[in-house]
């Protein structure tokens, strides 16, 4: 977890009482100056969040915007000017927000279909990179973005910020490096959450551009699956469809296609073994991971009562029975930095890349780490056709991944 290194309370300086506090005299409320220019290839709803998430946290401006819609460009910038008043520019084209000079950093947060083509332009400037989740939509274009970043003068971030959720912080805390409950044997990780949004063009809706659900969503849980099995998935099967949700929905003339509920089941290499469950219509987001090991079960949880717009609750529980100390304990970011996006995770996601950026060790979803949960997204879908098991080495065999990966999980 990346921490500020200088007390502060910047966030009470939007107090509305605490206005009247000119900057020439302001200390624990002035955010230190802001190194890095960024650009923002993609004003949806994750770019407008980077926006937000970027200007809150102070470390970078947001210098310039770059999508294909004037409509989503016209609402990030009309959504920037209640919050800043700097003015930003708005490209013509790709290749010149990648280039400005006065940029330092590219956020590619545009449709998952669009990821490789952007990052193909934006490596040629060199610059540090975030992209956005899933890195693709295919496993050979992840494993070629693999094969950038290898080879890349600066470095390629993946969006899988679940692991900054105060729930999740916590709970890699008390298993790896606790290691309260010894041994970890098995991992039961769900979500249960309203349908996909709206999108633009309803991108979400087709496999062919999202790379199916279980890519375009889940691929943030097989990440922290993956993180907290600490092997690489041996076996994956699963089950689910589409039971509920746009059963009707067809956009200029095509039905869509996406899956709405599924259970996934992964063995892993050290004998550890993982259920996923997704339910895509449910009214409320409930996530919750239950971690066993030798000695006891941490439960971590996170409910959003999203019709009543409450604050999310996140909690995690550790039951030792005669092995120690049982606890539970809420857990929680500030209220501003929570409500900045996915509840704290993409504050403690930039700080993380910009640390990256200032050449300090921080744990960023590498794109080898990215393409890991894609994997097991993969087989997963597969096994969904298909109806039968996986086996991962055939798959890293019939998908040419071999020397990419050379049989590690980071
Ligand atoms: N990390 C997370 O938790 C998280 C959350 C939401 C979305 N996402 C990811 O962010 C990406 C965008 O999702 P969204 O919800 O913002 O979608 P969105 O539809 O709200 O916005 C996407 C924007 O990209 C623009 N766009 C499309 N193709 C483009 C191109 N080639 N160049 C420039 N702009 C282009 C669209 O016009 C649109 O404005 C997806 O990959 C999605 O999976 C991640």
């Amino acid at each position: 977890m990346n921490k500020s290194s200088q007390p502060r309370l910047r966030f009470f300086a939007q107090a509305s009482s605490q206005r009247h506090i000119p900057t020439q005299d302001q200390y624990l409320y002035r955010a230190p100056e802001a190194k890095f220019n960024i650009a923002i290839i993609g004003t949806g709803t994750i770019g407008q969040e980077h926006m937000r998430v970027a200007t809150l946290l102070g470390r970078a401006h947001v210098h310039g915007i770059y999508d294909l819609e004037q409509h989503s460009l016209d609402a990030a910038q009309a959504e920037y000017s209640t919050y800043s008043v700097r003015t930003l520019i708005r490209y013509k084209s790709l290749t010149q927000a990648c280039e400005d000079p006065e940029v330092d950093a590219l956020f590619i947060c545009t449709p998952n279909f669009t990821h490789f083509e952007v990052l193909k332009t934006a490596v040629q400037s060199g610059k540090p990179i975030f992209v956005e989740k899933p890195m693709a939509t295919k496993l050979a274009d992840a494993a070629a973005i693999v094969q950038i970043a290898n080879e890349y003068s600066s470095f390629i971030q993946i969006g899988l910020q679940y692991r900054y959720k105060a729930q999740y912080v916590e709970a890699f805390h008390e298993t790896l490096e606790r290691a309260s409950l010894g041994k970890v044997k098995t991992i039961s990780m769900s979500e249960y959450r309203p349908p996909f949004l709206d999108k633009v063009k309803q991108w979400n809706k087709f496999n062919e551009y999202s790379g199916g659900t279980l890519v375009e969503k889940c691929c943030h849980y097989f990440d922290l699956i993956n993180l907290m099995a600490q092997a690489a998935p041996q076996r994956v099967y699963a089950s689910g469809g589409r039971a509920v949700n746009f059963l009707d929905l067809e956009y200029k003339g095509r039905r869509a296609d996406i899956d709405d509920h599924a259970f996934v089941i992964i063995d892993y290499e050290n004998g550890v073994r993982a259920n996923f469950t997704l339910n895509m219509f449910c009214p409320d987001f409930v996530e919750e991971m239950v971690v066993t090991g030798e000695f006891g079960r941490l439960l971590a949880t996170e409910r959003f009562d999203f019709h009543q717009q409450q604050p999310a609750t996140a909690s995690i529980s550790l039951e030792l029975g005669e092995n120690g100390a049982s606890r539970t304990t809420t857990l929680g970011y500030p209220r501003v930095v929570e409500q900045s996006g996915h509840h704290g995770a993409t504050f403690f996601e930039h700080q993380a890349f910009f640390d990256q950026m200032e050449g300090k060790a921080a744990d960023c979803a590498t794109p080898l780490q990215g393409m890991w949960a894609m994997i097991v997204a993969s087989a997963a879908q597969e096994s969904m056709q298909s109806g039968q098991p996986v086996v991962i080495s055939e798959l890293i065999t019939r998908e040419k991944l071999a020397s990419l990966l050379a049989g590690k999980q980071e």
